[in-house]
């Protein structure tokens, strides 16, 4: 399985800082985000890495990273010249996934816990479409929320950032795809905002009985604020490997 890393877009939530930076070289703990990213596919022994993100900052990445060799992967960029929506960023990605290839695409401002092994293996399985991973949070209105069918087996709808949302769930910036995400990208209109929303996609594979869902079980946190930032540089600072 190939992965696709995010490391685009604006970061407005973290500005004055991004304003300097991109979001993902920022320090969490002893590193810089993106390195976290990186790590999480090398442990689940996925090591074909696209990485995607804007021309002004693309130098920083490629400087710390260069071809991943020093952290056993390969790593091919690309440029997406205007942050245009987490959808738009993907696809990016078509000449890098081959016709019949599923892939996992990692925000790259989502630092976690759990192995991502386990899920792709599930994946695998999967005959067609689409997995989001959950994780139960104290405010779903700052995520996309999942609704489930009756028998809680897929999710039929994901609402962006609801004003009521319906569980208690977190879609994280974590998604297996196969390779018709593609074509579902090429049907997508642009949103209020303007951007392609990856929320969108999901809804067009929810709308074919096509989305599943499995839950993390260990900590998750979308570091795209001051506090969640803070929090994540706190559990990475933690973390026994790293320990002196
Ligand atoms: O973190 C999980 C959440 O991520 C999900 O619950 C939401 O459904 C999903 O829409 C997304 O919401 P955010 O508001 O956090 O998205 P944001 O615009 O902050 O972008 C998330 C990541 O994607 C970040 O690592 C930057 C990257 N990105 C974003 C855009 C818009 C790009 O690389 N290019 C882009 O054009």
């Amino acid at each position: 399985m190939k992965a696709v890393i995010l490391a685009g877009g604006t970061g407005t939530r973290l500005r004055p800082l991004s304003q300097l930076f991109n979001k993902h070289m920022l320090p969490v703990g002893r590193y810089p985000m993106i390195h976290y990213a990186i790590d999480k596919m090398k442990e689940a022994g996925i090591t074909d890495i696209l990485l995607i993100t804007g021309r002004a900052t693309a130098g920083l990445f490629i400087a710390y990273l260069g071809s991943g060799v020093e952290f056993g992967v390969s790593i091919t960029y690309r440029i997406q010249e205007e942050a245009g929506g987490i959808a738009q960023a993907l696809d990016l990605a078509k000449p890098f996934i081959g016709a019949d290839e599923r892939f996992v695409m990692l925000l790259g401002d989502n630092l976690f816990e759990d192995s991502l092994e386990r899920f792709a293996n599930q994946f695998e399985l999967q005959e067609s479409g689409a997995m989001v991973l959950l994780k139960h949070v104290p405010d779903p209105r700052r995520y996309g929320v999942p609704t489930f069918d009756a028998s809680e087996q897929t999710i039929i709808r994901i609402t962006e950032k609801p004003e009521t949302p319906d569980t208690s769930y977190s879609v994280t910036g974590i998604y297996f795809y196969d390779s018709s995400a593609f074509d579902l990208i090429a049907g997508l209109t642009p949103s209020e905002r303007g951007e392609l929303e990856i929320t969108d996609l999901n809804n067009a594979y929810a709308r074919s009985g096509k989305l599943t869902y499995m839950v993390l079980n260990g900590w998750w946190t979308d570091a795209g604020t001051f506090e969640s930032l803070h929090e994540a540089a706190i559990r990475m600072m933690a973390r026994p490997s790293d320990a002196e």
